[in-house]
């Protein structure tokens, strides 16, 4: 299991669905700017804003780098696939990356996917994405929480650091089968890291022009930047 399907089995037991629902509001909202008839939804986890936007009529597709997302998906009758955005081929008129997504990559990563995010996108195309910002790592990710529902037990220590933050989870899930009436868990442990990312990164990119940049709070007071990007 790869430390994002790690992140994907315990994403339930983070009390974040309030958060992403006015999260979706706010995307939602920005799309209605643009003629927007496709769309690709890239780091899309268990599929929940396209489910909002097929429901408007809206074609969607969506990537993410867990295969667990990617099945949660599936089930839902989504159409999803667990590629790396350079190994996408269609192109589309608007993509999006929804609740931290581009704080998963390194400055490098990050480099190479804004160029193919670019790639996919259709002319007069359009991208959305969210970013923390210094104040929402600071004050809002870093810390401790835990949550037990008796047959899962959670626990997240988050440390944020020279620019990154470093989140330990560790999630115990009871097997299926009690044996001789012993609760017996299953252990899972890994590390997420997410970077901080200047807003000058996003003002020189090749094939994208950043066009609008809103800092707005969602946890906190200003923890996060929407950033509106059209095709170059
Ligand atoms: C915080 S979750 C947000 C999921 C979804 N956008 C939502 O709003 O519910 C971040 C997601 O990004 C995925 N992810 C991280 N890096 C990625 C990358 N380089 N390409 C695609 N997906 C990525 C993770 O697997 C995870 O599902």
């Amino acid at each position: 299991m790869t430390n994002l399907d790690l992140y994907a089995k315990a994403e339930h037991l983070l009390g974040i669905e309030e958060a992403s629902e006015a999260l979706y509001d706010v995307y939602r909202g920005e799309l209605d700017d643009y003629e927007v008839k496709t769309l690709l939804d890239v780091g899309c986890g268990r599929g929940n804003f396209m489910e909002r936007l097929i429901s408007d009529g809206i074609t969607c597709k969506g990537i993410d780098l867990s295969q667990y997302m990617v099945d949660a998906c599936k089930e839902k009758g989504l159409d999803a696939e667990c590629i790396d955005i350079k190994d996408e081929t269609g192109t589309y008129d608007a993509i999006v990356s929804i609740f931290d997504v581009l704080n998963f990559m390194d400055k490098d990563s990050l480099i190479s996917f804004m160029d193919s995010v670019a790639s996919r996108l259709n002319k007069n195309g359009v991208f959305i994405a969210d970013i923390n910002t210094l104040s929402g790592f600071a004050d809002v990710a870093e810390g401790s929480m835990s949550n037990d529902t008796g047959d899962e037990f959670l626990s997240v220590d988050a440390v944020f650091e020279n620019y990154e933050l470093h989140t330990r989870i560790t999630l115990f899930i009871k097997e299926n089968e009690e044996k001789n009436n012993d609760k017996s868990f299953i252990k899972y442990q890994d590390t997420i890291i997410q970077y901080f990312h200047k807003l000058n990164f996003f003002k020189k990119l090749n094939g994208l022009k950043l066009i609008d940049k809103q800092t707005f709070s969602l946890y906190a007071e200003k923890d996060k930047t929407l950033l509106i990007f059209k095709k170059q």
